[in-house]
């Protein structure tokens, strides 16, 4: 067979006679219908010229090769996503998930979401009326969400590391085991260096840092006799660059990512999934709630707590929630940064972390332009960062004094 006889009917020239043997009189009359599509694109990449090609064969060209090819890669999305969706699916469903810090903010948002996904959850705090409160609000909704799973509670504070072991001990002996530990606990701070005690210091790394590394270390074992588990960790931006007169939250959440990198590369062997989460600022109550320099609460004493008792506060609150009324009104706007108001909402950032639990992603930065940019200008660029710090610094100092 002469394949030169080819060349000119896919280059669109005009087709030779085609040879008197029958297979290849079927192939040229192929051929020669098939050219009504080859011959445009032959012609776009000899010649590089879509001048030549007549409207009409572009627009054949558009819908016998372009619309397929759209319409093929968005079929083949879908399913990559349905995939994606039923593989975290049943990932989540019926595992058991302990969530720390559970009494409010992200923590809530996460148990929420979980919950909704069919999670056997663990909720722990140190409020247990708070953590009460939020089994009632599941338990309205486990017949809606398809959870038939009560969620059991631990109360303990972080910051004690010896009753960080022993809740640890006894979430083990309650439910058997741990499969999703999600370290969301943490307070913030707000303070010049200068101004600020060792013991604040150490009230924030306690809270930080120490105790949810003694938590993990304490379940840890259990999950490597099972060689399963996944631990997550709530970092923050201030856990990869440092701002002004937040030193000691930042350096808590630089340790924490450090801890939990090298805790990464360390369970591989053992087939646990570490995943760090790091948000920028999300509508919650952890600037309200940080430590100042002397150790007292950023956001002042809670007043409706401090008059009416905090039973009939959270009932309150509870109440206007059941009537869709939303939360009471926040009485700590006024000292909740403009930044922190502007935030994504818990629920946003809770939808992010059971997302990237269930994609078992290795590190997540739940951020805007500006933060993201500046995460990486502290790399690649330090001395640029360190300026705009600087500057930062001195705005802030000035609007203090002022
Ligand atoms: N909000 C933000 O802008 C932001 C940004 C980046 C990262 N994050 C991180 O997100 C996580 C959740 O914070 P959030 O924004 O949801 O703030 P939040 O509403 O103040 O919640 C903090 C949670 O941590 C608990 N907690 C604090 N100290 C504890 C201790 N010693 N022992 C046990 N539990 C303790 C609190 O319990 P109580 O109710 O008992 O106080 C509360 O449930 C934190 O790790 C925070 O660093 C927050």
């Amino acid at each position: 067979m002469e394949y030169s006889y080819l060349v000119p009917c896919l280059l669109g020239a005009n087709c030779p006679p085609a040879p008197r043997d029958p297979e290849w009189t079927k192939v040229f009359s192929l051929l020669t219908m098939e050219s009504e599509t080859v011959v445009p694109w032959a012609r776009m990449f000899t010649r590089g010229s879509r001048k030549n090609i007549p409207r009409g064969k572009l627009m054949d060209l558009t819908f016998t090769a372009i619309v397929p090819l759209l319409l093929g890669s968005v079929g083949l999305f879908a399913l990559f996503r349905l995939l994606q969706r039923m593989r975290m699916r049943a990932y989540l469903q019926d595992a058991v998930v302990v969530i720390t810090g559970a009494t409010s903010g992200l923590g809530k948002e996460c148990a929420k979401a979980f919950h909704a996904a069919g999670s056997r959850l663990v909720l722990c705090g140190r409020n247990g009326e708070r953590l009460q409160d939020l089994v009632q609000e599941l338990s309205a909704k486990a017949n809606h969400a398809k959870n038939i799973h009560k969620p059991f509670t631990v109360i303990f504070d972080l910051s004690d590391t010896k009753t960080v072991v022993s809740a640890a001990e006894e979430i083990l002996k309650c439910v058997g085991h741990v499969d999703i530990l999600i370290n969301n606990a943490g307070i913030s701070y707000r303070g010049t260096i200068l101004d600020t005690g060792m013991d604040v210091d150490k009230k924030v790394m306690e809270t930080n840092y120490f105790g949810p590394i003694a938590f993990t270390k304490a379940l840890l074992p259990s999950m490597i006799k099972r060689q399963q588990g996944h631990i997550v960790v709530i970092s923050s931006v201030q856990g990869k660059i440092s701002i002004p007169f937040r030193s000691a939250y930042a350096a808590s959440k630089h340790a924490t990512q450090a801890f939990f990198d090298c805790l990464r590369a360390e369970m591989e062997q053992y087939e646990i999934d570490v995943t760090v989460v790091s948000p920028g600022y999300i509508q919650t109550n952890l600037s309200v709630n940080a430590v100042t320099a002397d150790g007292s609460r950023y956001g002042g004493e809670d007043w409706p707590s401090v008059l009416i008792g905090n039973k009939i506060t959270s009932l309150l609150t509870n109440y206007s929630q059941r009537l869709r009324l939303g939360n009471l009104p926040d009485l700590h706007v006024a000292v909740m940064d403009k930044n922190t108001i502007e935030g994504r909402t818990a629920a946003e950032v809770a939808q992010v972390v059971l997302n990237a639990v269930g994609q078992k992603k290795k590190e997540v930065l739940v951020a805007g332009l500006l933060p993201s940019l500046a995460v990486y200008l502290r790399t690649l660029s330090p001395r640029l960062f360190f300026t705009f710090m600087a500057s930062r610094a001195r705005k802030e100092r000035k609007a203090k004094d002022s």
